[in-house]
Formats: structure tokens, C-alpha cells, sequence
């Protein structure tokens, strides 16, 4: 995977991206940017403990990253979000900016960025805007973009395959070398059409582990190189459970059943999410818009 990619990027790539398998199993914990302190990643140093022996690479803010990462940490790759400018309080999120610039990820180590658009959103223009001066300013540097195709409130409709299509085409025409967006039914079209790699995310969580490991599976087969899922993992009761049923799908082809057993033989002490503040339902709500 990644041919005719410059020995940089390329190896920047394989940070993010495992390369015993090229699939990727990546943790996205980068929520805070614009809905502050998420249930399930109050504190992420703490939340991310258990996860991080499990997986390739984790997705999160510059200063979550400089704030709550230990720079002696190996082996797993850093995507930095380089998009914001907007909070859950807002009447949408889409009116987005670059808030970093690849010359400071890059001096924060990181193996990529992250950059949101929006199409056919009211700010799609200003978005893909981001994503163009992101790649040009990127590249001169062999630092890889993953392209987020977002969807805001008032798109929160819009997770079908002719619109999943026509986004990730769109940030790959750009130059993205990853594409992140949403599973859908007719997934298998939305990544024939798009010529680079397409990871998924988890969206809101879900009620079982079955629906996640689901979604995780049909992804796959349907040619997704793997997730860059969160609250999926970090919201569910057992995080570490979840994700190592996550990784089975992924990197040890297992099937549902096999993932499933073994996310009920992980469910013990160990592995439970510590409560350590109390959550109103309209905080559950909230973190479940986007
Ligand atoms: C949006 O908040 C971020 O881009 C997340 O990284 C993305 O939505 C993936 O996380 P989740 O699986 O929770 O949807």
C-alpha cells in the first residue's frame, strides 16, 4: 500500500497504518476540540491507559497530545486535528478553520493531520479551502492528511452512500491520503470510488457490542482498511473489551462470533471504565449529536 508515496510520508503513513496487514486500527479521542471534556475521555491520560498496548494509532488535538502524552510513548502513530473554530454551542460546527499548521505537527512528531470538510454544508467552500491549504502545506513537508468527510447537525441525514460517495471523491480529488467517513449501507461503492484508503468511524454510540463489532466487520469487508472510531470504545462500560473485539476483526480477520466471545471474556474488573464523575442525560445527549 502507499506505492509511489516519497520514503517520508510513506513511512509516516506506516505509523498510522500497520504494516503486517495495511489495515489501521485508530483511536480517535479528538472530541474535546469542540465538545470540551466528553463523558468517557474526562481526563485523557487516564482514559487512554488501557487502550493505547492495543492500538496503531490514536487521533486527538495538539494540546491533548503536548498536555496528556507521554513523548517516551513508541509504536503508535499521531493524527493531530488541524480543524476548529467552533463548540457544541454553536448552532453548527461547520464554519471551520485551521487551528494548525503542518509545520508545528511536524515539530510535534506527528505521523499526520487530521482535516474536517463539509459538503454541501453552509460553510463546505471555507472547508475544502482548509483542506487544499492543508495539503499543499503538508506535502512540502511528506506529512499525510487524513481528509474527515464530516457531516454537522444540520447534515446529520446525510449518512448514505451517494453523499458518503461524493465527499470522500471529493477529498481524495483534493489529494487526501486517507479518507475518514461513516459506514452506510452500499459501503463497498463508497470505497470503490474513492482511489485511497477509507477508514471509518463509529459516530455515536451505539446500544451492544454486536452493533460495533457490526459495523466494524461489514466495514471491512466491504474493503475499509480498518476505523478510527471513539465513543464506541471510550463510552462503552468495558473499553479495552470493545477495542481488543475491534482489533480482532481487524488485524486477526476473526468473525463476529469469535470477536464477540471474546469481548464477553474481556468484560471483567480490570477492564471496567472507572466513573469518576457523574453524567446527566443531556451530557449523554449532547456527545451524541455528531
Ligand atoms: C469528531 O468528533 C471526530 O472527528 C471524531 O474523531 C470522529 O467522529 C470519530 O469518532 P467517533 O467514532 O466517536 O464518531
Amino acid at each position: 500500500m502507499f506505492e509511489n508515496i516519497s520514503w517520508g510520508k510513506r513511512n509516516r503513513l506506516y505509523q498510522i497504518v500497520n504494516s503486517r496487514d495495511d489495515r489501521c486500527l485508530m483511536l480517535a479521542i479528538d472530541h474535546g476540540y469542540f465538545m470540551g471534556p466528553t463523558h468517557g475521555m474526562e481526563i485523557p491520560r487516564d482514559d487512554t491507559a488501557l487502550l493505547m498496548p492495543h492500538i496503531d494509532s490514536l487521533m486527538l488535538s495538539p494540546g491533548i497530545l503536548s498536555s496528556s502524552i507521554d513523548p517516551a510513548m513508541r509504536g503508535i502513530g499521531w493524527v493531530l486535528r488541524a480543524t476548529g473554530g467552533n463548540s457544541i454551542l454553536d448552532a453548527d460546527i461547520d464554519n471551520e478553520g485551521l487551528i494548525l499548521q503542518a509545520e508545528e505537527a511536524v515539530r510535534l512528531n506527528a505521523s499526520g493531520v487530521a482535516v474536517s470538510i463539509y459538503i454541501g454544508a453552509e460553510h463546505q467552500h471555507k472547508s475544502l479551502m482548509n483542506l487544499a491549504h492543508m495539503i499543499n502545506s503538508a506535502s512540502t513537508l511528506n506529512l499525510p492528511v487524513l481528509a474527515v468527510t464530516a457531516v454537522g447537525k444540520r447534515m446529520s441525514d446525510k449518512r448514505e452512500k451517494r453523499y458518503l460517495s461524493l465527499a470522500s471523491r471529493i477529498a481524495a480529488e483534493y489529494g487526501a491520503d486517507i479518507v475518514k467517513t461513516y459506514f452506510c449501507d452500499g459501503f463497498e461503492e463508497v470505497v470503490k470510488k474513492c482511489p485511497v484508503p477509507v477508514v471509518v468511524a463509529g459516530g455515536a454510540k451505539m446500544d451492544t457490542y454486536q452493533d460495533v463489532l457490526d459495523l466494524t466487520y461489514h466495514a471491512i469487508q466491504a474493503g475499509a482498511i480498518g476505523v478510527d472510531m471513539g465513543r464506541n470504545i471510550w463510552q462503552s462500560e468495558y473499553p479495552a473489551a470493545i477495542l481488543q473485539g475491534v482489533k480482532a476483526i481487524i488485524h486477526k480477520n476473526a468473525d463476529l462470533k469469535e470477536a464477540l466471545e471474546l469481548v464477553k471474556g474481556l468484560q471483567n474488573d480490570e477492564n471496567k471504565r472507572r466513573m469518576l464523575f457523574e453524567t446527566s442525560e443531556a451530557e449523554i445527549k449532547a456527545s451524541s449529536i455528531h
